[in-house]
């Protein structure tokens, strides 16, 4: 990494064009932010492409626009002096270089403009500070006033100016912190942390959606607990997710312990992250046992007990997701089945397996069923070698069946083998009770294994069953 010579990170045709448009207008343009950080990184040139103009942006973009073939749409955002273009598959913003906090939601959007530094200082990190010249005399030169190169190389979050200044220009950045060092794997500043941990209330004030974006990317992290345990320490994490820390702890009553099921929590999302990238399936993890802290109990002959913890945590997964402005929509209805069926195959595994109970699994969890034993082979952090053993092999026994059973009975997207109306017809009656009763026993019949899943079995059974119900045949 070397301060001199990125033409290479703007071997892209467009850098060229912008710099001719700089040019033309007479004006000083930067590239600034996520892009150079990834590509000094190495992480790949991100799609999202930030321009920052000594001058007017949106005057750039405009200009600009005239120049790309089709001439793409300039989205102008007038009050924040920012514009935006798309083209092929990279999204361009534009913003003049400002003096005070820049921030779109800021709620004093009037800025003074300022030189390439002040907009600089006004930024969020050292390693978002860093700008690479668009104009012919700095093509591909980086501007790094905060020494942001050395902070990339050492792994280092801070903050351009005072932390607490900063933060205050937008508290969404103590979650940009942790998002950060949990996303690259960094180490924030102690002055950082330490104005995370006292500023932490001031979090109160920023949009659901926008905290909600910050926890996705610390979620789809290689390794999301280092966000975290960070959004733990600082306190930030009872004011955006208070179910979770309310598994913290270890309660011992007449000798008798139970885990602390929040640590557990986040082994369980680290683990899972090592065998999957989808963000639902994670989420499902860190939530798989918050239904714990309501319905925990003390019995002096059983001990520790978490009755009907699934279904309480999966209503809590509605509540969670409308407090936090997400989505109700299929993505929360697969969050809330595999925290309601999270305990499912474990009870599988530590049984005798058979083969009616892992077609009930598969009928229950139905497309789903793989999700639900990565999320279940993830739950497994006993540090005790032998139980860890023996849950694997039978979480494996587990898999195993389900594949026999789905070969020969094709539970997954199951349907009803012989329909209402064929009912209707053979019988010659009306819609009734006796439809449902009779379809409900075929398909019980099925999973219990009595009755192959086929049309043919299933009719025989029909006309069985109509008849133990008083029904008669039509000829
Ligand atoms: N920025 C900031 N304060 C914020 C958000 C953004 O100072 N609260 C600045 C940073 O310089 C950042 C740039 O705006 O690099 C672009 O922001 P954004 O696109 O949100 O983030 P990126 O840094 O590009 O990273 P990512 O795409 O991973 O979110």
């Amino acid at each position: 990494m070397t301060k001199n010579g990125h033409s290479q990170a703007l071997s892209n045709p467009i850098f060229n064009l912008l710099s001719a448009t700089a040019e033309e207008l007479k004006v000083d343009a930067y590239v600034i932010g996520g892009f150079v950080r990834d590509y000094l990184l190495e992480r790949g040139c991100p799609k999202d492409i930030d321009v920052v103009v000594v001058g007017s942006g949106i005057a750039l973009a405009e200009t600009l626009s005239k120049k790309l073939p089709g001439n793409p749409e300039v989205t102008v955002f007038k009050n924040y002096g920012t514009a935006m273009i798309k083209h092929e598959d990279l999204v361009l913003e534009f913003v003049g270089a400002r003096k005070e906090s820049y921030r779109s939601n800021s709620r004093n959007p009037q800025v003074e403009n300022g030189s390439l530094e002040d907009d600089q200082n006004r930024r969020d990190f050292t390693i978002n500070a860093l700008a690479l010249g668009l104009n012919a005399k700095n093509f591909g030169c980086l501007l790094d006033p905060f020494n942001g190169l050395e902070d990339l190389k050492n792994k280092r979050i801070v903050t351009p100016l005072a932390a607490e200044e900063t933060f205050s220009d937008d508290p969404l950045r103590m979650l940009r912190a942790i998002r950060f060092a949990s996303q690259l794997d960094f180490k924030i500043d102690p002055s950082s942390l330490d104005a995370i941990s006292e500023n932490k209330d001031r979090i109160s004030i920023i949009s659901k959606e926008r905290i909600v974006e910050e926890i996705h990317k610390m979620i789809g992290s290689q390794r999301p607990t280092l966000g975290f345990e960070l959004m733990h320490k600082t306190g930030l994490l009872p004011l955006i997710l208070p179910e979770l820390t309310a598994l913290e702890g270890i309660e011992e009553v007449e000798g008798q312990k139970h885990k602390d099921n929040f640590w557990h929590t986040l082994e369980v999302l680290d683990n899972i992250s090592k065998n999957t990238d989808n963000i639902w399936l994670r989420w499902a993890a860190l939530l798989h046992d918050i239904g714990k802290a309501p319905t925990k109990r003390f019995d002096k002959k059983i001990g520790w007990t978490f009755h009907g913890h699934e279904f309480v945590g999966s209503k809590m997964v509605y509540k969670l997701f409308k407090r936090l402005h997400m989505p109700l929509n299929e993505k929360m209805k697969f969050v809330q089945k595999m925290v309601g069926m999270s305990s499912r195959p474990i009870v599988l595994a530590e049984d005798f397996v058979t083969d009616a109970a892992v077609r009930r699994l598969v009928f229950d969890a139905g497309k789903h069923v793989e999700d639900l034993m990565t999320l279940c082979e993830a739950d497994i952090t006993t540090k005790n070698p032998y139980k860890k053993k023996k849950y694997k092999n039978n979480f494996l026994l587990v898999r195993q069946k389900i594949e026999e059973v789905e070969a020969r009975d094709h539970i997954r997207n199951f349907q009803p083998p012989v329909s209402g109306e064929e009912i209707m017809k053979t019988f010659g009656i009306k819609p009734s009770k006796e439809i449902g009763l009779i379809k409900e026993a075929i398909k019980e019949a099925i999973l219990e294994g009595d009755i192959p899943n086929e049309y043919q079995a299933a009719y025989s059974y029909m006309i069985e069953k109509g008849q133990a119900l008083g029904l008669t045949l039509q000829n």
